[in-house]
Parts: C-alpha cells; sequence; structure tokens
C-alpha cells in the first residue's frame, strides 16, 4: 500500500532509491518517484522524476546522470486520484522547497486543500499528499527550521501516515514521521536509509531501527534523532533483521507466488521446530504470554483477520471447536472495528496477519485492548506494528512472501492455529493420545506438503481446463468451506475470472440455478463423515450438466460425481483442510499463467492493506 525509501549517505541516491523501490513495488505498482536532492548544482539542487506504471518505468524515464546523495523515493497504490505521473509521488511544494512522499491517507485533506487555496497556493494533484509538501513549506517560511517546519505541519494533519520529506535548503537529511503506516531507519556504515520495510534495504544493512507511531526522526549520513510531536527525544535502539537479499530473489521461479507455494515443505517444518512438545502431547508457544491457568480461563475464542486470513481464521475456529472444544468464530476485522464490538474479558481475541500492518486488523486489535480484552497475534512479519501491539502471539516465520496473492503465509497460519488449538485444548479435555495425534499430524504436513506439490502437471492441466470457463463455483462443507473461500480467493484475485464460494449444503437453496455445462464446480470432498452428503450434492451438479474438480483423498469411490479428481494425503481430519488448500493454490497459480496474466502483482491489489 505505497512504499517509501529514502537514502543519505556518500553513494549516489538514485540507484538505491530504485533499487529499494523495485522490492518494495509488492506494495503498489500504478506509478513511482524520485526525487535527489543535489546542493552542488544552482540549477537543479533537487530533481523529481515519476512515471506511470512500475518501477521499471520510473527507470527508463530518469536522465542518464541525476547526481546527489540524498533522496526518497515512492511506489504508489491510489488512494486520492488516478493513477497519473502528476498524482505519482514525491510531491513538491508550491516554491519548490520541500518535496514528500506519503503512505497513508490524510483524512482532513479537503479542510486543508481548501484552506491553502484560499490562500492562493495552487494545487496540481488530486492527491491527499501534497497538502503536506506546502503545509511544510509554510512553516519553513515562516521561519522554523527543517524538523519544527514538520512537526508544525504533521500537527495540521488528521490521518495516517509514513512521511518522509526533503528540504533543498536543509540538502544533508530526511526528516520522517509515523503514524499509523509502518517506517523503519536502516542504520549503515556512514549513510542511513528509510523504508517501509526492511526488503528495501536488506542488500546494505541489517540493522534497523523500528519506529512507533508519533514518532519523528531527522535522519543524517552519520545517524539519526528521534523525537516526539512535543519535541521530546526518544531513545530508539537498533535491532538486527534475519533477512536475506536470496529470500527476496526468485532463485530460479518464474514467478514469487510459485517460489513460494514450493517453499512450503520446508518452512513449515522450520515453523514446528521446537513448538512441539511430546512429552505432554502439546505445544510449546511461550509467546502467547499465557500460562495454563490463564489459558483456561478463556471461554470464547474470537478470531479477526482480513481476506485471505480471515478465511484462514474461519479454519481455526473449527480447529479450536473439535480440539479444545470452546466455542470460537472468525469475523473480518474490516467490520468488526465498525460496529463498536462487546468485548468481553473471558474471550481470546486472536487476531491474523501476514504482514501484520493490515490497518483494519491493527484497529481492530486497538479496539479489544482499548476495551480491556485480551488480543494474541498469528503474524509473519517479525516487528511489525500488529506483532508489537498485540499482548502476546505466534509468529509464523513463513520468510518474506513476496507475491501479492497469499499462500505460504496462509498455510502457516492455519499450522499456527492448529498448534494454538492443541495448546487450548491440551489445558481442556483433550486427552493426552489425541494431542500425540495431532502431533503426529503436523509432523506428516512438511512431507504431504512436498506430495501434493508432485502432483504439479496434473494440477496445471486442471488448472487450464478452469481458467476457460467464464466463471466458476467452489464449494466445501463445514470443515471444507474455508478451503473453498481461500480457493475462490486465489482463483480470482489473479485470474479476473468470476469464482465464487458456496457453502456445498447451500448450492439446492439457489445458486443451483447458475449450473451448467459452461460453469464448472470445484468441489472439496474428503474422506470425513459428511462424504456422502457432498457425493450427493456433486451429482446434482452433474445432473445439470455441470463438471466437477474435486479435491478428495486417496480411495475415495466419487464414480461419476467428479469429472476430474485431485487427491491429497489423508492426515488428521481436524489438519485435513491445511492440506486441501494447496492444490487450490496451484489452481489458481497455473490459470493465471496459462491466461498470461502478471501472478505477482494482480492488477488493483497490492500487499500489504494499510490504509482503511
Ligand atoms: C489474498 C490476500 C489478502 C490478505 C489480506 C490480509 O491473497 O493476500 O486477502 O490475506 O489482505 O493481509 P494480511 O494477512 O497481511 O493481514
Amino acid at each position: 500500500m505505497c512504499g517509501i525509501v529514502g537514502y543519505v549517505g556518500p553513494q549516489q541516491a538514485a540507484p538505491v532509491l530504485v533499487e529499494g523501490l523495485t522490492r518494495l513495488e509488492y506494495r503498489g505498482y500504478d506509478s513511482a518517484g524520485i526525487a535527489v536532492l543535489n546542493p552542488r548544482s544552482t540549477a537543479h539542487p533537487s530533481r523529481v522524476v515519476r512515471a506511470k506504471g512500475r518501477v521499471r518505468d520510473l527507470e527508463a524515464a530518469l536522465p542518464a546522470r541525476l547526481a546527489g546523495t540524498v533522496g526518497i523515493g515512492h511506489t504508489r497504490w491510489a488512494t486520492h486520484g488516478e493513477p497519473s505521473e502528476r498524482n505519482a509521488h514525491p510531491h513538491t511544494s508550491y516554491d519548490g522547497r520541500v518535496h514528500v512522499v506519503h503512505n497513508g491517507i490524510i483524512d482532513n485533506f479537503h479542510a486543508l486543500r481548501s484552506r491553502l487555496t484560499a490562500d492562493g497556493i495552487e494545487l496540481t494533484s488530486d492527491t491527499d499528499t501534497e497538502v503536506v509538501a506546502h503545509l511544510v513549506a509554510r512553516e519553513l517560511a515562516g521561519g522554523l527550521a527543517f524538523e519544527d517546519a514538520v512537526r508544525a505541519a504533521v500537527a495540521q494533519i488528521d490521518g495516517t501516515y509514513a512521511l518522509a520529506v526533503t528540504d533543498v535548503q536543509n540538502p544533508d537529511r530526511v526528516v520522517v514521521a509515523r503514524n499509523g503506516s509502518p517506517l523503519l531507519l536502516g542504520v549503515g556504515d556512514g549513510e542511513m536509509f528509510v523504508a517501509s520495510d526492511a526488503a528495501a534495504i536488506v542488500r546494505h544493512t541489517s540493522q534497523v531501527v523500528l519506529l512507533d507511531d508519533g514518532d519523528f526522526a531527522s535522519v543524517t549520513a552519520d545517524g539519526f534523532r528521534t523525537f516526539t510531536a512535543d519535541e521530546e527525544q526518544t531513545a530508539r535502539a537498533a535491532v538486527t533483521i534475519d533477512l536475506t537479499v536470496e529470500e527476496l530473489e526468485l532463485g530460479g521461479h518464474a514467478h514469487f507466488m510459485h517460489k513460494e507455494i514450493h517453499e512450503q515443505p520446508e518452512s513449515v517444518e522450520r515453523m514446528l521446530s521446537g513448538r512441539l512438545d511430546d512429552r505432554f502431547g502439546t505445544a510449546k508457544l511461550d509467546g502467547l504470554n499465557l500460562d495454563p491457568r490463564e489459558l483456561r480461563r478463556f471461554s470464547r475464542v474470537k478470531i479477526l483477520g482480513c481476506g485471505s486470513a480471515y478465511y484462514v481464521g474461519q479454519l481455526g475456529a473449527s480447529m479450536i471447536e473439535d480440539l479444545a472444544r470452546v466455542p470460537a468464530d472468525a469475523e473480518p476485522a474490516s467490520e468488526f472495528r465498525y460496529r463498536n464490538p462487546i468485548i468481553e474479558p473471558s474471550t481470546l481475541y486472536v487476531v491474523v496477519s501476514q504482514s501484520g500492518e493490515t490497518a483494519d486488523t491493527l484497529f481492530a486489535v486497538r479496539e479489544v485492548q482499548r476495551k480491556g480484552g485480551t488480543v494474541v497475534g498469528l503474524v509473519n512479519a517479525v516487528g511489525s506494528s500488529i506483532a508489537r501491539e498485540v499482548d502476546g502471539g505466534i509468529y509464523l516465520h513463513a520468510g518474506p512472501e513476496v507475491a501479492v496473492a497469499s499462500t505460504k503465509a496462509l498455510t502457516h497460519m492455519g499450522v499456527g492455529f492448529a498448534l494454538l488449538a492443541l495448546a487450548l485444548g491440551r489445558v481442556r479435555d483433550l486427552s493426552f493420545a489425541d494431542g500425540k495425534r495431532i502431533i503426529a499430524g503436523l509432523r506428516a504436513i512438511p512431507g504431504q506438503i512436498a506430495q501434493i506439490l508432485g502432483d504439479e502437471e496434473d494440477l496445471a492441466g486442471a488448472a487450464k481446463e478452469l481458467s476457460e470457463a467464464p466463471s466458476l463455483f467452489f464449494i466445501g462443507r463445514v470443515r471444507g468451506y474455508p478451503v473453498a473461500r481461500e480457493g475462490a480467493q486465489k482463483f480470482k484475485e489473479i485470474t479476473y475470472r468470476h469464482a465464487e464460494a458456496y457453502p456445498t449444503s447451500e448450492l439446492k437453496h439457489g445458486p443451483l440455478a447458475l449450473i451448467s455445462p459452461e460453469l464448472p464446480t470445484v468441489a472439496i470432498m474428503p474422506a470425513d463423515d459428511l462424504l456422502e452428503r457432498n457425493i450427493t450434492a456433486a451429482q446434482e451438479i452433474r445432473a445439470r450438466g455441470g463438471a466437477v474438480v474435486a479435491i478428495t483423498h486417496p480411495g475415495v469411490e466419487l464414480g461419476d460425481a467428479a469429472t476430474r479428481r485431485i487427491e491429497v494425503p489423508r492426515n488428521e481430519v481436524e489438519l485435513d483442510p491445511i492440506l486441501l488448500t494447496i492444490p487450490t493454490q496451484l489452481l489458481g497459480y497455473h490459470a493465471a499463467v496459462a491466461l498470461g496474466e502478471d501472478v505477482d502483482r494482480p492488477r488493483n491489489l497490492a500487499k500489504s492493506v494499510t490504509v482503511e
């Protein structure tokens, strides 16, 4: 959702900024731009280059020489104003002195725009960001020092922001501010970086300073100073991040999505390491910060997440009900936060997020905490806002996920919920034997995923056939329903084909009317106690001329209820949905490839949804 990068140091800034933007492109990719300061040039003390489209379009627009060792850059995901060069960041003040890049939304920008226009300032873009450049310039013109001018401008803003600002008359620094959108500093040797996330700077340093909401920082080549809106100095120490450049490269795969799907056997194994307690048949989850007595105290579990994370949350809720016999449900965090939810002290709130920066999920955390509830997180991105604000949690350790369509992080969420359900179950009535059964099932998952990935060619064939249909259904019953929802989501977001999920049981209550030879159905049909019912539903589809691609278990007799079968190995019934989801990742992926779509960067989307 917009990526920010900044550089101050001895190197030429432009290449550092462009490389950083390339790594941040997953955050937004409708336009990009950089501003570089060059105090040695009287003709061009600063230069701004912006382009509609990808970072590669920006690169193509750059002049052969763009000298300067201080700069800021941005890759955009449009919120206010269409994707275009004039709406691309950096935005520049009326006097040319100030450049600004911004991630977030300025809620009072209409009022600020009107005020600036009334004062005779001409606005040249449709964005909410541009006002910030003018506000800072006005404060500078009033005689304030650069840092004070940024503080004074920010005091006039309502909303969320990560801001990086330059001033032509202070060409040795970048001033940044954070409220509700991620921002960190990278500490190099005689050089400093600013970035929305560490991926942008990992080639240069592994030392980062995670800024908090309300933080300002003034960044020069030899260091940084952090302070608050009241000009109080704050102490922010650098931490070492565990991220390598290789993790951000394609490594021989055609797409990041493909790479990430194939990383799962190894990454799940890594996630489980040290977390399974054979002695007591439970999970070791110290990060939850809840001892067994506290875990027992909860009489209900409420799971909150957005999009695919919410679907895995639904799956998690059924695991918790199955294994711990505690009532559990999942709700989109994006709805929860707006409905004045009743927060119960006896409910354990669990948020789930890959990026740890999803604004709706973060606000849900705050809503729970403000009302005195306990909220823990299943989060992938270490040090992210959600990870830092929750009362405890389980890190997913999936490693960086670059493709916009989430795959491996979702599998890790499923495994994370299984661990949580196991821990909750074992402080209640789940027997030691059942605990051991789940542990054995979890240990089998990495190998079983590898087995499913071994059938990729067959899955690619099925995907190609499905990609030819203008519309399709994904259906599943009870534990299979979240699998169907996620399958449909993956398919639609990268193929742009209409894919809709239904509970299998609901088909005959309306949607069956749509079944025809043109509308195939992907049916989740595991070998569980609902199989007979699922076969009946599939036959009803077949009787109306619809094709059925069944995702099922070996040995299941489907007869003519399915036109094609995809098999996944059996695990424990509670854990089966994790594995049943894997073929849907490959169906979506290969359908998008067959259609020639831009798999890793689907239109209109961004990886990290840090706006409302
Ligand atoms: C779909 C997808 C999204 C995310 C959702 C939540 O492939 O990636 O639906 O699951 O935006 O994102 P996180 O998990 O970062 O909170």
